[in-house]
């Protein structure tokens, strides 16, 4: 079988070659198709292909129709928001995600922006400690975990609500569950993201929140920009000149925020959660597995569509 790997944004080389070994290994053969420009460019490369991992690639109905032998395509990563699931499965396509895999790579640069914000992107003024601070962790799932985990090193009081997940859960992992999403903002110095991004959450974190944090709040997304309520987030910003906003990838307003609110928020010019050598070996890797594991025996682990 053949198998792309079309990542717009490149694993690290050392990944590819692990991914390399596990497809090779089993006696399929991997291309490799990087940092491509367009989505004709993907199109020619998927025409041949029986199987595909990407990273946040679009995999849309176009994607789908330009790969008539296409049977399986795997997201190296958690969210899937990137995949048409209904194209897919229209398409007779197997989509799946690999979850877990880069969680810690997510929640150690949630830590970094916190870190950078909390010491003023280091300008010589005095800023404040983590330690003793409370934070706030919209949804509890592998991320969450992580961020948890992290947080009871720095000496934080750490808080969670998750309606998907237990409250004894949460309370097992040292954590605070609260009872609604309206305490975890009023309760939270710092709330960090961990929310995917569907028809239920896209805007969703806007100025109803937001706006119950307590003074000198910040906003920690490794989530999704398209969670944000941007317009409200913007006007409460204006309004509460105390507000901070942190975010691995740039909101579609960034030179807005140049503009009203220097000093106050930090975007990461391309999505940079996942992108260790770690999480791209793990993820990269896991795909493969997924992948030769579903040829081998027809193993749906990790499916996330609905079969034809
Ligand atoms: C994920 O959902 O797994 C992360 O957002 C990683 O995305 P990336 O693979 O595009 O870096």
């Amino acid at each position: 079988m053949k198998i792309l790997v079309a990542t717009e944004k490149p694993f690290a080389p050392v990944a590819v070659t692990q991914i390399r070994d596990v497809v090779e290994n089993a006696g399929h053969s991997l291309v490799l198709l990087e940092k491509y420009k367009s989505p004709q460019e993907l199109h020619a490369a998927v025409a041949d292909a029986d199987a595909m991992i990407v990273r946040s690639d679009i995999v849309d109905a176009a994607v789908i129709a330009a790969a008539p032998k296409l049977k399986i395509v795997v997201r190296a990563g958690a969210g899937y928001d990137n995949l048409d699931l209904n194209a897919c499965t229209a398409g007779n396509v197997v989509a799946m995600n690999t979850p877990g895999q880069n969680s810690n790579a997510v929640a150690e640069l949630a830590f970094g922006m916190m870190i950078y914000a909390a010491r003023g992107g280091f300008d010589g003024k005095s800023g404040s400690e983590l330690m003793g601070k409370t934070l706030g962790l919209h949804a509890f799932g592998n991320v969450g975990r992580c961020m948890a985990r992290i947080a009871a090193g720095f000496g934080m009081k750490v808080y969670a609500f998750d309606p998907f997940v237990e409250k004894t859960a949460i309370a097992d992992a040292g954590v605070i569950p609260v009872d609604s999403i309206e305490e975890l903002y009023s309760v939270s110095q710092y709330v960090s993201l961990h929310i995917p991004a569907n028809e239920k959450t896209k805007g969703s974190i806007g100025e109803r929140l937001l706006s119950l944090m307590p003074q000198g709040a910040v906003l920690v997304n490794t989530a999704r920009k398209e969670v944000i309520n941007e317009p409200e987030l913007v006007a409460l910003m204006e309004k509460r000149g105390d507000l901070k906003y942190l975010s691995d990838i740039s909101p579609d307003n960034a030179e807005l925020f140049g503009q009203k609110f220097p000093g106050r928020y930090f975007f990461t010019p391309k999505k940079m959660g996942a992108q260790t050598e770690e999480a791209n070996i793990n993820a990269g890797v896991a795909a493969g597995r997924q992948i030769v594991s579903f040829f081998a025996t027809g193993d749906e682990t990790f499916r996330v569509n609905k079969p034809k």
